[in-house]
């Protein structure tokens, strides 16, 4: 069998070390994480990766139920134990509702920890290779903007790039504005076959893909958009899903440029993004996008932990502060990027920012941006 991933999540830094010591004596538990911050489950619940989850005795059952309701599909493949210091039928019933699979009197005795491990092993004993690529599925980022011409597309290419850089994964760059597309040309690349090109051959499988996606010498692929604009409006929802679910296959991250919109298009890529930066300058018709936004992503349910507004340009002088941004859209700016002449010179050149101005202060806050990867943890440690 292989070893089951574990999660524990208590308040008292004394119980987390009681815990950990008693997990260690179990040879069948494998990886252990823990935190002491109750909303960190969350994160666990979004992730669905197998995992049995502990929730330590100081946090009741109320505390979690609202998580558990919201993410109440994670629970096939995440098994939750409450550690209870009382239990009571109602306490059981309540949990038995809430799809928990166990609750366990603290502190835990052995042999009910080991038979309530016994009972979810299953689950656990499919192929390695199966449960490590569900555990490395390929990322989504998505770079969406509230107003044309925000700098979505230099930001989407560079933060590619940058991500290349640092994990040495494989990156591609999905150019979902099919009618006036221009990764490819801030890359300087002159494609002889776009998306349209493989929407017409159909063929969707690794071999295929590997002859559209054109490699940037910094080691990024792109997926160009069609030249023509009018070939773009042929391209549905159906067949970007098709080609996206594809390029996750040979891909560890994509980062996709959406053009400014809420067509169904991008809606639809939207769903499937693991991450959205939206892009926004300080003017008065971009902040009035960004309320909408927000407003339109909170009521298509996605995740605002998952969610990172950047403002572009933001020591412009113009209408709005920061400040006063922030009031009007209720949450934080996450990332500033600077004005710089340099961003024109490097789009017209065709050299991206982060190669041809590594020192600037544009592509030092565009390295900032890599922090979504380690905030997807919260506060979670590994032991
Ligand atoms: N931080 C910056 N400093 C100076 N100029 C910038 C900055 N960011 C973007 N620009 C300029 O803004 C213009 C638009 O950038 P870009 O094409 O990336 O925006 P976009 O949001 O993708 O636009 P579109 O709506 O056309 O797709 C570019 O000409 C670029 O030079
Ligand atoms: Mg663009």
């Amino acid at each position: 069998m292989n070893k089951i991933p574990a999660v524990l999540i208590e308040k008292d830094e004394k119980k987390i070390d009681l815990l950990l010591n008693f997990l260690d004596t179990f040879p069948e538990i494998g990886k252990t994480r823990y935190s002491n911050d109750i909303y960190d489950l969350e994160i666990v619940l979004a992730k669905k990766e197998p995992a049995v989850v502990l929730i330590g005795p100081t946090y009741s059952l109320t505390t979690i139920e609202d998580m558990l309701k919201h993410y109440a599909d994670a629970l096939n493949r995440i098994r939750v134990i409450l550690l209870s210091s009382e239990i009571s039928a109602k306490l059981l019933k309540h949990a038995l509702k809430m799809n928990i699979h166990d609750v366990l009197e603290y502190p835990v005795q052995e042999k009910d920890f080991r038979e309530s491990l016994k009972r979810t092993s299953y689950l656990f004993e499919t192929k390695e290779s199966i449960l490590q690529s569900a555990a490395q599925e390929c990322k989504k980022i998505m770079f969406f903007s509230t107003k044309g011409g925000s700098g979505n597309t230099f930001l989407s290419i560079n933060f590619a790039i940058a991500l290349k850089q640092k994990t040495k994964n494989e990156v591609s760059i999905y150019d979902l504005n099919y009618q006036f597309g221009d990764v490819a040309l801030m890359l300087n690349i002159y494609p002889k076959n776009t998306i349209f090109d493989l929407i017409s051959l159909n063929k969707y499988d690794d071999e295929s893909l590997d002859v559209f996606l054109i490699r940037h010498n910094s080691g990024i692929r792109i997926l160009p958009a069609p030249i023509d604009p009018s070939q773009g409006e042929s391209i549905d929802a159906d067949a970007t899903s098709k080609i996206l679910q594809a390029m996750g296959r040979i891909n560890n991250y994509v980062v996709i440029d959406a053009p400014f919109s809420f067509s169904n298009l991008v809606i639809s890529a939207i769903k499937k993004a693991d991450h959205l930066f939206i892009t926004a300058t300080k003017d008065v018709p971009s902040v009035k996008n960004l309320k909408i936004c927000l407003q339109l992503l909170d009521r298509l349910n996605y995740s605002r932990e998952n969610i990172s507004v950047i403002l572009n340009r933001s020591d412009s002088k113009m209408e709005f502060e920061i400040d006063e941004i922030e009031k009007t859209i209720k949450r934080k700016i996450d990332f500033k990027i600077p004005s710089d002449r340099m961003v024109p010179i490097s789009i017209n050149k065709g050299i991206p920012a982060i190669t041809g101005a590594p020192r600037s202060l544009v592509v030092k806050n565009i390295i900032k941006m890599l922090e979504i990867l380690n905030t997807e943890e919260g506060n979670i440690k590994i032991r």
